[in-house]
């Protein structure tokens, strides 16, 4: 069964613990909580004091996706403040600090994860597979909710999941961009096993069918 983590980028941030609650209330599984820091990403969003606060209302899993620049230099100060799943991009540091933080991350004890770009091939995951507990493969250019799904990522979906079934097949994969009621099948069918959804969550008529719709088998 797929898990869903519907992201609060697309929750209105002056009613920030009403829409967490609605998560719970419609069966989500995690809570997906986007950091960008205006230089990795063209974008500015939510960041520590945010994170702690909102620790504080959910005991639901804190999905935490770092769109910033070097994430080994707060990486321990988001653990700290309560992420459950740390994710770094693999394009934002080199190779060495990149494995590096995914170590760290875990040696905290959180679930460590390394995000991929679009333009990012499956190979640049290679090697982190054995220190990684999740990969992300974005399915839209990182930096803004509501953008159109790019099914041409699904080959390197799959392609990550043969990697992962030999190196490490305990590894989940997430989707993160542009899933909503019509792209949920082809990411399951590819090997997705959490899928994120931002504003097709939040703009749901039915929250609950939504989240039971991305839960069935495809
Ligand atoms: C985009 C973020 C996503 C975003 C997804 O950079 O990483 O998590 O919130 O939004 P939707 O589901 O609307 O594409
Ligand atoms: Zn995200």
């Amino acid at each position: 069964m797929a898990r869903i983590a519907p992201s609060i980028l697309s929750a209105d941030f002056a009613w920030l613990a009403r829409d967490i609650r609605s998560i719970e209330e419609s069966g989500g599984d995690w809570v997906h909580f986007d950091v960008m820091d205006g230089i990795f990403v063209p974008n500015i969003s939510i960041g520590i004091p945010v994170l702690q606060s909102v620790r504080k209302i959910t005991r639901l899993p804190l999905d935490v996706h770092l769109m910033i620049d070097r994430p080994i230099r707060l990486a321990d100060r988001f653990v700290k403040a309560g992420a459950d799943w740390l994710c770094i991009h693999a394009e934002s540091d080199t190779e060495e600090n990149t494995l590096a933080c995914l170590r760290r991350i875990r040696a905290l004890g959180c679930k460590s994860a390394l995000a991929l770009k679009p333009g990012t091939p499956a190979q640049a995951a290679e090697p982190f597979l054995r220190d990684c507990d999740m990969i992300l493969v974005m399915t839209v250019e990182p930096g803004f909710g509501g953008q159109e799904f790019m099914a041409d990522m699904m080959p390197k979906l799959r392609q990550l999941r043969h990697m992962l079934d030999r190196e490490n097949p305990g590894c989940l994969l997430e989707v993160d961009g542009g899933v909503n009621d019509r792209t949920q099948a082809i990411c399951k069918a590819h090997g997705a096993q959490v899928l994120v959804a931002g504003s097709a969550f939040f703009r749901a008529p039915d929250r609950k069918a939504f989240v039971r719709l991305i839960r069935e088998e495809p």
